[in-house]
């Protein structure tokens, strides 16, 4: 192919997903850059927790500093780069490196070297060898980000209008602000690339058959035969949205007149919830409610499904054909605790890797990626050209809106990769210059 990622033709060649070289340089060109999740602050309450985390390839460490702070640094001595700390999370007051002992405070200064007076005095100038923090950081409404690029726009130019469906996963569920927990991390590894777990959550619905077996038995939480999720959705006018930053869902507008409808009877103390927090978040949010986000991908690697199960999932690629996947699973922290039961083991029965649903994709990724990495595979293209041509919707909101499935969401996802790869400048990767094609487009 003489262009290996051709959005407009929607041809996307295979080596993107199973060559190293690809590997390599979306690590040196696009992780490096891009704003990417970390963990959220419910999991460093108080002063000196910290939680071992990942930027795509390298460990980080997030952290609240003795002051209450939330920090982010390279979990690599700075010494001869040993893995400063080896727990998954916990409490202390200083990192101490197993291999030669030099310790780091919470905010990240070199504190103690052994032997400092004898060996090092008047040549090792402390303050020069803390631990290397991330570029910037952002706290949005409890979510962690971070990005190694000093010069990236603010967390919320990036997210741009996607802000309103990641609200969802973040906010309570009777639409007050923030407020979400973290239950619990999933963490596991599956033989794939991670951009095929990304483009399912950019709204990849035309897969559905896959989950055949899982909506059979009828696993929602309302447990109605034949669904998987709760029924809010039923009558929604269903939207694919992509952004100019490469961010991308599917979500569901419900019915104005839409009401709530029994969801957990068998547990009233949990339907009485579910039905309370429906009629407050319309209260509170008007015409906004009617917004009920399903899944997404903030781009590059931060998936999400925003209800049910609401979770945010970090494919962190460990090579070409190699992903580690970390989903966090959120509830309202102020939620009853039968209400946080119910949906810990809903979500469990969903996701992560003993979930129905996510065993079903795994499947799909995973034999993907196998069945495309052969010298005679490779040479033939992805097929990205669902729904080309089709109008996109007017009056539905900010972005690239289609009321079919498309492929369209997806290609954006790719156009904003090659721009990446082609180490763009930050108004091209934000997709600035896509605005007056995307009103033309209207
Ligand atoms: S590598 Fe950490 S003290 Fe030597
Ligand atoms: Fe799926």
């Amino acid at each position: 192919m003489t262009n290996p990622i051709d959005t407009e033709r929607g041809l996307i060649s295979r080596e993107i997903f199973v060559s190293p070289e690809y590997h390599r340089a979306e690590l040196e060109k696009l992780y490096t850059r891009a704003w990417l999740f970390v963990g959220h602050e419910s999991q460093i309450p108080n002063p000196g927790d910290f939680f071992v985390s990942r930027m795509a390839e390298e460990s980080v460490i997030l952290c609240r500093d003795a002051r209450g702070e939330i920090r982010i640094f390279l979990n690599s001595c700075r010494h001869r780069g040993m893995k400063v700390c080896r727990y998954e999370q916990g409490n202390t007051s200083l990192f101490v490196c197993p291999y030669h002992s030099w310790s780091y405070t919470t905010d990240g200064k070199l504190q103690g070297v052994p032997l400092y007076r004898s060996l090092y005095e008047g040549t090792l100038n402390r303050d020069e060898w803390s631990l290397v923090p991330v570029g910037r950081l952002a706290n949005y409404k409890g979510s962690i980000w971070a990005t190694w690029d000093e010069t990236a726009p603010d967390f919320l130019a990036y997210l741009g209008d996607a802000v309103d469906h990641l609200d969802q996963v973040l906010d309570c569920r009777d639409g007050r602000p923030g407020g979400a927990e973290v239950i619990g991390v999933h963490k596991w590894v599956f033989p794939s690339n991670w951009k095929l777990a990304a483009e399912n959550f950019l709204g990849d619905s035309y897969h559905n058959p896959s989950h055949r077996s899982v909506d059979m038995i009828g696993m929602s939480g309302s447990a109605q035969p034949g669904q998987r999720r709760d029924n809010e959705y039923t009558n929604a006018q269903r939207v694919w949205i992509g952004f100019p930053a490469g961010h991308g869902l599917t979500a569901g507008i419900a019915h104005p007149d839409l009401e709530y409808t029994p969801t957990y009877a068998q547990y009233p103390e949990v339907d009485e919830y579910f039905r309370y927090c429906f009629y407050e978040r319309k209260r509170r949010l008007g015409e906004k409610a009617r917004n009920l986000a399903l899944v997404g991908n903030i781009f590059p690697n931060t998936s999400y499904h925003g209800r049910q199960p609401r979770s945010l999932c970090v494919w962190h690629p460990s090579g070409p054909d190699k992903v580690e996947g970390w989903r966090f699973f959120l509830v309202d922290a102020d939620a009853p605790a039968a209400v946080k039961d119910v949906l810990r083991h809903y979500y469990m029965r969903y996701s992560g890797p003993a979930g129905m649903t996510e065993q079903d994709d795994m499947e799909n990724w995973l034999y993907a990626s196998k069945a495309s990495s052969g010298t005679i595979a490779r040479r033939y293209p992805f097929n990205y050209q669902m729904a080309m041509g089709k109008p996109n919707a007017a009056n539905l909101g900010p972005g690239l809106v289609a009321t079919q499935m498309t492929d369209q969401t997806p290609r954006n996802f790719y156009r904003t990769y090659a721009r990446y790869l082609n180490g763009d400048g930050w108004d091209s990767l934000l997709g600035r210059d896509l605005q007056p094609i995307r009103r033309a487009a209207e």
